[in-house]
């Protein structure tokens, strides 16, 4: 283990990085967080800022495109880590806004390479939150069983409900869990904007004494995700529409397979990271191991609310970048930093209900 005394946070505000600055404070770092409060992600919370001020982690309002506010908090706190968060994260929403999503993940990074760089002698480790998304379909095998790589799939294919991976010929794959050795094929802008930001830090600190660290996640959930961005993340989205009384709309046909890995336990890889004697070079995924079809989340989450299970539409509709299934392979993070994930999916599941029901309750 090496001993951080300050750390840096970009996006220490968002849904991971406020636990994240927590944690680490309570084992004793000092932590700043540098965050742009984006008001698609905040509005409407107060509650963060004061966990944060609370817990005595110090807020600076700030975007990773603007260098100069970015310089100056990076100079001024001096830390010796830091925690790149900081991100647009809607898949679906990247399609729509292609020149933001470039903007704030590619070139807040360029900006964040550049201010380590003159303004941050005493960085030594970069941990990059990375995504599983840069792996598009991810790993898959033939009906034979030999990995196979899967191609993008097709709106022509979408359209008439054919949903699953399929190799170049056109032959329909299974998929497996996916880890580094899988090759990387971005299928949505978002996930293209992900792929860079780790290229831009790798190949931005090459041959400095600056390490750089990635761990790829999967679909990180639990209680505190925004409630009011209809852009975050699906279980989200749906304890609000029960919340609401709505019906939960299900894209394709509703087995989309995710692996929904809780946020407690993603904080505890990114601090693993981080404390690590020797930080991995190589990209570490970090997902619980395990998929649930978005059906059967969904039916978890309103049994889990008390709901009828059945008020579900399985539209059949499909959003442009989206992919069929992911399932992380967590070996390395295990081998590595001996990191494995805690909480199962239906305990997570029933954590992120209760205090969807309490939150839906102060806010009503
Ligand atoms: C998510 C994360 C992304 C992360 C990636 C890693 C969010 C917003 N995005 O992307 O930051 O890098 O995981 O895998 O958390 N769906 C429905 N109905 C809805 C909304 C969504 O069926 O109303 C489906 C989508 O089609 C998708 C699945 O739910 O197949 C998950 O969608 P979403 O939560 O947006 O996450 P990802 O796109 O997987």
């Amino acid at each position: 283990m090496v001993e951080i005394t300050r750390a840096f946070i970009t996006g220490g505000a968002g849904f991971i990085g406020s636990r994240l600055a927590v944690s680490l404070k309570k084992a004793g770092v000092d932590v700043s967080c540098y965050d742009n409060f984006l008001p698609q992600v905040h509005l409407g919370n107060t509650d963060t800022r004061r966990i944060l001020k609370d817990a005595g982690v110090e807020v600076i309002v700030g975007d990773v495109r603007d260098a100069d506010a970015l310089s100056l908090a990076v100079s001024r706190t001096k830390p010796q880590i830091v925690y790149h968060l900081a991100a647009e994260t809607g898949t679906g929403q990247s399609h729509d806004f292609p020149v933001r999503y470039t903007d704030v993940n590619v070139l807040g990074t360029a900006h964040l390479v550049e201010v380590i760089r003159k303004a941050g002698p005493d960085v030594r480790r970069v941990v990059l939150a990375g995504s599983r998304s840069v792996y598009g379909e991810g790993a898959c095998v033939d009906q034979a069983g030999q990995l196979t790589p899967a191609v993008e799939r097709l709106p022509k294919d979408l359209a008439r409900g054919d949903y699953a991976p399929k190799d170049k010929d056109g032959a329909t794959l299974l998929p497996v869990k996916t880890n580094a050795e899988c090759v990387v094929r971005p299928a949505s802008i978002y996930a293209s904007t992900k792929l860079m930001q780790e290229r831009v830090l790798r190949q931005g600190f090459w041959g400095s004494d600056v390490d750089v660290g990635v761990l790829r996640l999967q679909n990180v959930y639990g209680p505190g995700q925004s409630m009011n961005n209809p852009y975050t993340g699906v279980l989200s989205i749906f304890c609000r529409q029960i919340m609401e009384g709505k019906t939960l709309n299900i894209f394709e046909d509703g087995q989309i397979t995710r692996d929904f890995v809780l946020v407690d336990d993603v904080v505890a890889a990114f601090v693993a990271m981080g404390c690590a004697a020797s930080m991995p070079s190589d990209v570490v995924d970090i997902g619980l191991g395990q998929g649930i079809t978005i059906l059967d989340a969904a039916r978890a989450l309103l049994v889990a609310l008390g709901q009828d299970p059945g008020r579900i539409a399985i539209t059949g509709n499909f959003r442009p970048g989206d992919i069929r299934h992911a399932i992380a392979d967590n070996t390395r993070a295990a081998n590595t930093l001996g990191w494995s994930p805690k909480v199962q999916i239906h305990q997570g599941l029933q954590s992120l209900a209760d205090w969807s029901r309490a939150y839906n309750r102060v806010m009503a």
